[in-house]
């Protein structure tokens, strides 16, 4: 009998999206087969404790949850324990949306642990994170992004006037505003006028030294595609999302359950061909592996397109758009976590290729 594979899954974190990858996990747990792989649950409380707990449901300050590490040594440990005792671990699944978890900090842990992960690596997740650096990768690799300038906290709180002068000049009204390294809506806000925009500002300053304010897409479908593979990359069908609220909010996404997904989005099929063409090159310029999902906007009346965001870690609960789009393009939940454990064990594999000594080269 092949040895079952042992899956940590690592969920909830020290984000604003805690709460939003427990949901996550609790789907991915579910659908992972039991005949193929031992899973191993490994909460992160929103003060950043690592503990083991028997499901991402379970309530992990009871005495049933263990206090766990990760060691950043290859040493082959991994799991770790307070006495020193250890189980290993094949492959993790970071199940982490927002920052310390989606954005190439817990990846860097898991390679200086020598340990296989599913998603994209350090960079990928870095630069993915992070609106600005990621809307400027788009830019360079001639995707269409909207106009938008960057807003550094500092300078926000230094010279209020002349910000605001600037992005009217630039970006104008209605614009969104957004924390660059966040997800889940959390911190955005539109704006229609100069009140709106310094009290915008003033929100999303909470959340992060970095913000943008971006031009609102006029009169666009959201769209979102599906993407997974390492070198050769698969695109799903796309979808769109019918907000329930003026935009796809934190409230409309999670709270009020009355947002509609169109699956597939109601596109010509010369737009679909595109939409996707765009979301694969989205997905390389980020130098994304493993899998994630490419938001872009659809200009109702001319089908002109912008991409707007790739998620490294997307929402992963079994009526997530990540999923749901596989599943409407032939691969069910419990298939699509094969494929992406067997994309993380393939990547690991290509880097242990990789000397780590200098080899002369005579
Ligand atoms: N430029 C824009 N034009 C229109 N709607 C926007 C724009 N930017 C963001 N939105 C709305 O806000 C939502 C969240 O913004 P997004 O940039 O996707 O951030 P997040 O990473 O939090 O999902 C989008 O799904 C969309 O509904
Ligand atoms: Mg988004």
């Amino acid at each position: 009998m092949v040895p079952r594979l042992r899956v940590g899954v690592l969920f909830g974190g020290r984000s604003g999206e805690h709460e939003v990858s427990v949901m996550s996990a609790v789907s991915v747990v579910e659908h992972l087969d039991p005949s193929q792989y031992e899973v191993i649950c490994i909460g992160i409380t929103p003060q950043g404790d690592w503990v083991k707990v028997p499901s991402p449901q379970a309530d992990w300050t009871t005495s049933g949850a263990r206090s766990v590490s990760i060691l950043p040594q290859p040493n082959g440990k991994g799991l770790c324990y307070g006495d020193g005792s250890s189980e290993p671990l094949d492959v993790v699944f970071p199940v982490l949306h927002g920052p310390y978890g989606e954005d190439g900090t817990i990846q860097g842990l898991l390679e200086l642990a020598g340990l296989p992960y599913v998603g994209a690596g350090v960079l990928g997740s870095a630069v993915s994170m992070d609106k600005d650096v990621m809307k400027r990768l788009f830019l360079q690799a001639g995707l269409p992004v909207l106009t938008y300038r960057r807003v550094m906290r500092r300078l926000w709180e230094q010279d209020r006037c002349s910000v605001l002068a600037r992005l009217e000049d630039h970006v104008g009204y209605p614009c969104f505003v957004k924390p660059a390294n966040l997800g889940s809506s959390v911190g955005i806000s539109r704006a229609k006028n100069r009140r709106q925009l310094e009290l915008g500002l003033e929100h999303a300053s909470l959340y992060d030294g970095k913000m943008l304010v971006e031009t609102a897409a006029p009169d666009a479908h959201e769209i979102e595609c599906s993407l997974m593979g390492n070198d050769d990359l698969q695109v799903s069908i796309p979808g769109e999302i019918i907000p329930s609220r003026d935009f796809y909010d934190y409230a409309a996404k999670y709270e009020d359950g009355t947002s509609q997904l169109l699956i597939p989005a109601p596109l010509a099929p010369d737009v679909t061909a595109r939409v996707q063409q765009l979301a694969l090159a989205a997905y390389r310029a980020v130098d994304a592996s493993g899998y994630g999902r490419v938001d872009l906007f659809v200009q109702r009346q001319d089908h002109r397109v912008w991409v707007n965001e790739i998620n490294t870690i997307p929402g992963f609960t079994s009526i997530s758009m990540f999923p749901k789009l596989w599943e409407a393009s032939g691969v069910g939940y419990s298939e699509l976590l094969n494929r992406l454990i067997t994309l993380a064990l393939e990547r690991h594999a290509d880097k242990e290729r990789n000397v780590t000594s200098c080899k002369p080269n005579r």
